[in-house]
């Protein structure tokens, strides 16, 4: 028997991850609510049907109460991959979990549907991962016959607007030399609509209850490749750097000192064990991954700061 929900609340919806599921839910014809710390950062979702924006602190108790309260399922998205001084790992990854599912037994809500990341381990190598694992099971403790929670644990996520392979071709574009960090370190990258999809499918499908899920792209490949393959992508010739561990330890550190953090040694940490799954996307989504070949060119091809401008003069109404 499969559960009946009607009205899902995401919590960072208005993320990355987050806008692909929204999207999905509301072409599915759930109605949505969209937690968010500014409206601002979600007004790309307003539009859509049956969904509706709310600001909301998730870290006062009786906000989070009163936002998820009313809805038959939650998704928590939220998670930061540095930490700074108003965000902890272990206050977002493991406190706001486990508020989230007190506040979904206390309002009476049915399922949770909670994100965390491939290799989360109490034993993990960082903190951030640590912290993934903490979460999970915090959120697990909470799970009851009246609360069932699923938990995702994907690699590393591609699509349009994604931070990571979006992250190197901006520095190849205007660096001629790049230097990698743990050049070796092994990724199984998943399409965003995947993981999207599978999110919805597991809404009010029992079988997934209490599960955790892996979710991993059809295939494994080394940083290095991945940059390389950005960097052919966009048609440019540039030297790509592998650092021995010593640098790249060293490279992680003073990137952590930048004002704007692109790379911290807690991620080096994260690197140190490979981000690959080790059975295939679960049967259970009746989904066959999408390769990362078939989707990157396009949306990279996009963003060269000519498509941007042309998209912008598009917008303004402007002839191209
Ligand atoms: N992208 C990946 O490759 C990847 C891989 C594995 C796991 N994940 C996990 O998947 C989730 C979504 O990832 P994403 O790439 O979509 O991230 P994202 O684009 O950075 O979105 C994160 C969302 O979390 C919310 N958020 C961040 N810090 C918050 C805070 N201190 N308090 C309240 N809300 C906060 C933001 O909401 P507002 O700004 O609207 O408040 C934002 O919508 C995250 O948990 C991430 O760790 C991502």
């Amino acid at each position: 028997m499969f559960m009946k929900i009607k009205k899902v609340c995401v919590l960072g919806g208005s993320g990355f991850v987050g806008s692909h599921i929204v999207h999905r839910l509301s072409a599915a014809g759930y109605q949505v609510k969209v937690l968010t710390r500014r409206r601002e950062r979600a007004k790309h979702l307003i539009l859509l049907p049956d969904v509706q924006v709310e600001e909301c602190d998730v870290f006062f108790e009786a906000a989070l109460q009163r936002a998820v309260s009313g809805c038959d399922a939650v998704i928590n998205l939220v998670g930061i991959l540095h930490e700074s001084r108003r965000a902890s790992f272990d206050k977002v990854h493991m406190e706001l979990p486990r508020r989230v599912a007190v506040a979904c037994q206390a309002a009476g809500v049915k399922r949770l549907l909670q994100m965390s990341a491939l290799n989360a381990a109490d034993n993990a190598p960082s903190a951030y991962l640590r912290s993934r694992a903490k979460g999970e099971t915090a959120a697990m403790q909470v799970a009851s016959e009246t609360l069932q929670v699923t938990l995702f644990r994907p690699s590393v996520i591609f699509g349009r607007g994604d931070s990571f392979l979006n992250l190197f071709a901006k520095l190849a574009r205007v660096m001629p030399v790049l230097a990698l960090a743990r050049p070796e370190a092994r990724f199984q990258p998943v399409f965003v609509e995947d993981v999207a999809q599978a999110f919805v499918a597991s809404l009010e499908n029992p079988a997934t209850f209490g599960q955790t899920y892996k979710l991993c792209g059809p295939k494994v490949y080394t940083l290095r490749q991945l940059v390389q393959y950005v960097v052919d992508t966009l048609r440019l010739k540039r030297v790509i750097i592998g650092l021995n561990d010593r640098l790249s330890y060293l490279q992680a550190w003073a990137m952590e000192l930048l004002p704007v953090k692109l790379m911290t040694r807690d991620n080096y940490y994260s690197m140190k064990v490979d981000s690959v799954c080790d059975c295939p996307f679960p049967e259970v989504f009746g989904i066959q991954p999408m390769a990362l070949e078939a989707v990157v060119p396009e949306y990279l091809a996009d963003d060269t700061p000519r498509q941007v401008y042309l998209r912008f003069r598009s917008k303004a109404g402007r002839e191209q």
